[in-house]
């Protein structure tokens, strides 16, 4: 028996890299895991790889407060509430203070902030008591990587989230925290870093930089958002869980 049995998962991004992880580790926990991302090629594989018995794919944009109802009328029609909320969906690009532009910096926070906050707020009718909210932060919120201001902030913004709603919700026994990944090989950080090309210079940074000597790994991730989602975390509310290699602590 895994630790989620017969509970009911959102993760939003689920489509790949990291939300893709956290979706294959919460349904081999024995979680009905729904899935979310904008583009449909991608969400079927995602689907498949997760197990066509155990994963509804539902596309859509954070962004797009019509795209979150469709996904938690789908939930909705499942019956049986929502266990475990993933708030993962995020978009970045480097772009320095003078080069940001209005379209630029209303493109990271509609869907980061905006997104994130809507995804949990729609969600709040079908959260079932003592369900675990998690929020997918970055260790970027609390370091001054250059060219990475607005979605820095974003994320700064994601982990205040999880301390006003932990005391709005304790009420009701759900629990919010957030995941903080560091330099974590992912199709997305990939394309962020300049593609393909430019990985191998981005994994020579991170075996100088990181503590751990390497990037992480998604499924490092997917671990700790299988612990969160668990009651294995009852005590744990509120906080910012760092997957990061020790990156930022020390
Ligand atoms: N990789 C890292 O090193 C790292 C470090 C710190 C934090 N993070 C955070 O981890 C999370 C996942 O990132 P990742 O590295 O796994 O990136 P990824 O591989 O690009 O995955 C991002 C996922 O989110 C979806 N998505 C993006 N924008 C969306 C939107 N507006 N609405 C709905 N879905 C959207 C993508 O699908 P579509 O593109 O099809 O929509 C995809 O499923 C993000 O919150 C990111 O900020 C990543």
């Amino acid at each position: 028996m895994g630790h989620l049995e017969g509970r009911t998962a959102v993760v939003t991004g689920g489509s790949t890299g990291i939300g893709l992880a956290a979706a294959v580790r919460l349904a081999d926990e024995g979680a009905y895991v729904f899935v979310t991302g904008r583009r449909e090629a991608e969400l079927e594989v995602a689907v498949k790889t997760i197990g066509t018995d155990r994963a509804t794919g539902v596309a859509g944009d954070i962004a797009k407060p019509e795209d979150l109802d469709r996904l938690y009328e789908a939930v909705q029609a499942r019956g049986t509430g929502l266990d475990v909320l993933m708030a993962n969906a995020a978009v970045g690009a480097f772009v320095t203070l003078e080069e940001t532009t209005e379209k630029h910096f209303d493109h990271t926070f509609a869907a980061n902030v905006r997104g994130t906050l809507f995804t949990v707020q729609k969600a709040l009718p079908l959260l079932n008591e003592g369900a675990s909210v998690i929020l997918t932060g970055s260790t970027a919120a609390d370091h001054g990587m250059e060219a990475f201001g607005a979605y820095a902030a974003s994320k700064a913004a994601v982990r205040s989230f999880a301390r006003t709603w932990s005391n709005e919700l304790k009420g009701r026994g759900i629990r919010v925290n957030v995941i903080s990944p560091g330099w974590i090989d992912t199709p997305g950080g990939t394309a962020i870093n300049g593609g393909e090309e430019a990985m191998p210079a981005v994994k020579d940074h991170a075996a100088a930089t990181v503590p751990k000597g390497r990037m992480g790994q998604p499924e490092e991730v997917g671990a700790v958002v299988a612990f969160l989602a668990s009651e294995q975390s009852s005590y744990v509310v509120g906080t910012n869980i760092y997957v990061d290699g020790g990156a930022n602590q020390i």
